[in-house]
């Protein structure tokens, strides 16, 4: 994987993965992809990001308040689960208008040709032929060009790795395909997307649902997860398909999914002990007794938050706000590179001789990063603020291609960790170079600067 020119910090590896905002989460949801991505999230050297899919969802429901009621069952499952909004960034996809034009961006490199080949829409055209309808009968543009939107979504942060479902594989393999071809369209020699990477879990097993089969809303075989509290819980593991073994009988656990339900909330001695149980003759209804115990022991504490969410959505979209801004602190400044490469704007600052952004192309009232050469002929950047505040002057290098990659690795980056020396000065580094200096209280200023030029 190539992370060359990557936005991202040296030695952090960005995940990020998206959710569509159609439905409610269900316990299967929960197991086998909420859970597994909040803990992910916690690793150190891990940015994460996290997105509510909402113009996704466009394409499959076009039911508004459905969309708007799942976007908000969504979120506050993710937040009442325990994901940490101030570690990740955590965001709404509609939030971020850099998404849509970089789909734009890739529609107009992407052959159609690719898109005929997408599961989800040859799957449409197979269901149209079967019932002698026109192939494209009721297929939008929106579903064929879903592969696109996806890969704008993970190319605009430059994520290394993207946990998905084994259906998503396609959309991963299709987003290399079009990083690679804009890369070697407008990349100059150089990458300006990281080739992301698909990420299975195999060890999340894919939780049963009522009937054995996959946990999902279309075999309308799900557990509720925090929807209608305890007692709708309850009443879903009361219908969960077992054998006609009686109580005192060996019941046979690897045959069944109340097991499996049963293991996915337990420690692994906890298992085992209900493995013997079983096999002892415990009967079901005490079995599907303990398993409800069981989800609840993890489900119950986070009710209270889910269900304040619920009631306050504008906790909700406070969250989703601030999460945005983090996200824009990334997208804006990258967004701004991609409209130079593709040839929309003139590049903004450009290393050489002559100072550039000062005297006549120079804009009032934005900042500006210019280079400069110094007396003794190596190459500067001095950064000035919006208001013509000087911020910084960069140390001094002898290749302005280095410099000017330098100063750029910093625009959307989130400084607000790093920590003053004891002079006071703030160190901006990157893959082991200084690119300046500045006093720790300029260090929001800098930041903000940089979004800009
Ligand atoms: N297509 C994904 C799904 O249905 C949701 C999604 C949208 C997504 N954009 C993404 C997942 C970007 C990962 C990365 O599950």
């Amino acid at each position: 994987m190539n992370t060359k020119t990557s936005v991202n910090t040296p030695g952090v590896s960005r995940v990020l993965t998206g959710i569509t905002t159609s439905g409610t989460p269900h316990l299967g949801n929960y197991a086998g992809a909420i859970r597994p991505a909040i803990q992910s999230s916690t690793e150190p050297g891990v940015d994460a990001f996290f997105f509510l899919a909402d113009f996704h969802a466009l394409i499959k429901c076009a039911d508004p308040a459905r969309v708007a009621q799942s976007r908000m069952e969504i979120a506050a499952t993710w937040i009442a689960a325990g994901l940490d909004t101030d570690r990740v960034t955590f965001y709404r996809q509609s939030d971020v208008p850099e998404i849509p034009e970089l789909c734009w961006m890739l529609t107009c490199v992407t052959a159609k040709g690719l898109m005929n080949r997408a599961h989800a829409y040859k799957a449409s055209v197979d269901v149209n032929l079967a019932k002698g309808e026109e192939p494209d009968d009721g297929i939008t543009m929106g579903l064929f060009s879903y592969p696109v939107l996806m890969a704008a979504d993970i190319l605009m942060f430059n994520a290394h790795r993207v946990p998905v479902g084994r259906d998503q594989i396609q959309h991963l393999e299709m987003t290399r395909d079009i990083a690679q071809r804009f890369n070697h369209q407008y990349g100059g020699g150089r990458d300006l997307f990281v080739l992301p990477e698909v990420q299975i879990d195999e060890a999340v097993a894919t939780l049963p649902g009522l009937d054995g089969r996959k946990m999902s809303k279309s075999y309308n075989n799900t557990i509720p997860l925090f929807e209608g509290g305890a007692k709708a819980l309850k009443s879903a593991v009361a219908q969960i398909v077992t054998d006609s073994r009686l109580p005192g009988e060996p019941k046979d656990a690897d045959n069944s999914h109340l097991f499996t339900l049963y293991r996915a909330f337990a420690t692994h001695e906890q298992a085992i002990e209900f493995r013997k149980s079983l096999e002892d003759g415990l009967g079901w209804g005490d079995a599907k007794q303990a398993l409800c115990e069981r989800i609840e022991a993890q489900i119950g504490p986070m009710r209270a938050h889910y269900a304040d969410l619920m009631a306050h959505p504008e906790r909700i979209e406070d969250i989703l706000r601030a999460g945005a801004e983090k996200a824009r602190r990334t997208a804006v400044p990258f967004m701004m590179r991609l409209r130079e490469a593709v040839g929309l704007r003139q590049p903004a600052s450009t290393a050489g001789g002559k100072a550039a952004g000062t005297g006549k192309g120079a804009k009032a009232g934005q900042a500006r990063l210019v280079s400069f050469r110094d007396e003794d002929g190596r190459f500067r950047q001095r950064l000035f603020a919006a208001d013509g505040t000087e911020l910084l002057l960069s140390e001094p290098f002898g290749d302005p291609k280095v410099l000017n990659a330098l100063g750029r690795s910093f625009a959307g980056r989130d400084l607000s960790s790093l920590v003053a020396g004891t002079d006071g000065l703030v160190s901006l580094e990157s893959d082991g170079l200084c690119w300046a200096r500045c006093p720790a209280d300029r260090v929001n200023a800098v930041r903000m600067a940089l979004a800009q030029v």
